[in-house]
């Protein structure tokens, strides 16, 4: 069996440095071959700090470095499907950032390209390697909540005008969306990991402070199957600075807080019946971030690595990945159309993934 696996990145910008230091760490099983981006001082920038080749085109990297086994796809969201389509024809296992696209239709092709090609799909979502998350999913496989009862997300964050004039995709209908899309899909996501499959979903957005096509506010309510309530609130537009990113999971037998600004902090943990460490979970579980990105890459590209080498199952694959466009289009479509709206229902108002 290999002991590590040959890595090379496409897309060298804002999110490409986590990806790049967790690869290049002695905790992930890989090594970085090359990166490349289609702008040339981008790609030279991080193949220099890195000492890596670089590229202008994933085609070019791929034909220098045959010995690539994994692609991590690092461009714009919009970009995601058709980069992933074109990549899978090289017949390397992938990984791509969140969230996986913007239509649910893009998610099917990005999956079934990766079928045909032979190769595995991995979906970035951090959060859920977070330390505190994953002592509350434990506590939740344990049956600790009993019957769950409401589930909230909140997303408090400040961005900017600067941010979204950074480069033209962002706060675009077509490549990026809003709040929703961009920033609280990780938290969409964990909603839906703890409290189960969502029923419905209703919504409103606003574009409040920022000069972008797109919202930077949003409000959502979601009856989940299982009869449990949810509730949603995202903003970019929080002034002056960020101040949280949060779940909070409430059951017939017990509650939990997680805050920080990055889900990263047990500010809550009270069960009817308590266990001895229950008590110390705050101290032992949480851990302070230097911004709201966190510290999940590296476990989760860890995890990617262990589950080529060992075959074992994605802890997040285009499966998992394809549920989160679901949900973040059926918001969308909600607000849209002032309905209620099923996941995976058709996209019929929204503008989210539009095409010219
Ligand atoms: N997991 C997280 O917490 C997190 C945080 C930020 C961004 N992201 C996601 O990461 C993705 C990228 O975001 P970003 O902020 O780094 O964007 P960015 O604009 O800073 O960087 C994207 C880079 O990709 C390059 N690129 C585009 N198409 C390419 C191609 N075909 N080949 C090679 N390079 C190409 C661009 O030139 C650009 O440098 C987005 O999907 C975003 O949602 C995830």
């Amino acid at each position: 069996m290999k002991k590590s696996l040959n890595i090379g990145t496409v897309g060298c910008g804002r999110i490409a440095g986590k990806h790049l230091a967790a690869l290049t760490s002695d905790h992930v099983k890989a090594n970085l071959v090359a990166v490349c981006d289609l702008i040339e001082e981008k790609a030279k920038e991080k193949g220099e700090q890195y000492n890596v080749p670089y590229y202008l085109s994933a085609h070019d990297m791929i034909k220098a470095h045959p010995e690539i086994d994994v692609i991590d796809v690092l461009t714009p969201t919009g970009y995601h499907a058709e980069n992933v389509v074109e990549f899978a024809q090289f017949g390397r296992h992938i990984i791509c950032e969140k969230p996986m696209a913007l239509r649910v239709e893009d998610c099917d092709r990005m999956i079934e390209a990766c079928q045909h090609n032979n190769c595995r799909l991995f979906i970035v979502k951090q959060n859920r390697f977070n330390r505190a998350i994953l002592a509350a999913r434990r506590a939740l496989e344990q049956g600790r909540f009993g019957k769950l009862v409401l589930g909230t997300v909140r997303v408090r964050w400040r961005r900017d005008q600067g941010y979204y004039d950074q480069a033209n995709w962002r706060g675009t209908w077509k490549l990026d969306g809003g709040v929703v899309a961009q920033q609280a899909t990780h938290h969409l996501d964990l909603l839906q990991w703890f409290m189960g499959p969502i029923d419905f979903i209703q919504s409103q957005i606003a574009t409040r402070l920022m000069d972008i096509e797109v919202e930077d506010t949003a409000a959502a309510i979601m009856r989940f199957k299982n009869g449990a309530l949810g509730v949603f609130e995202a903003t970019t537009a929080t002034r002056p600075n960020d101040l949280e990113g949060s779940l909070s999971i409430l059951g017939e037998k017990g509650s939990v807080i997680i805050g920080g600004p990055a889900v990263n902090m047990i500010e809550h943990w009270k069960f009817e019946v308590e266990e001895p460490e229950d008590a110390a979970m705050g101290e032992l579980h949480s851990h302070e971030v230097e911004n709201v990105y966190g510290h999940g890459h590296m476990p989760y590209l860890a995890s990617v690595i262990d589950a080529i080498l060992e075959d074992k199952p994605a802890a997040v694959g285009g499966d998992e990945g394809r549920k989160n466009v679901e949900i973040l289009t059926a918001l969308y479509e909600s607000a849209a159309s002032g309905k209620p709206v099923h996941p995976g229902a058709p996209v019929v108002h929204a503008r989210i993934g539009e095409r010219e």
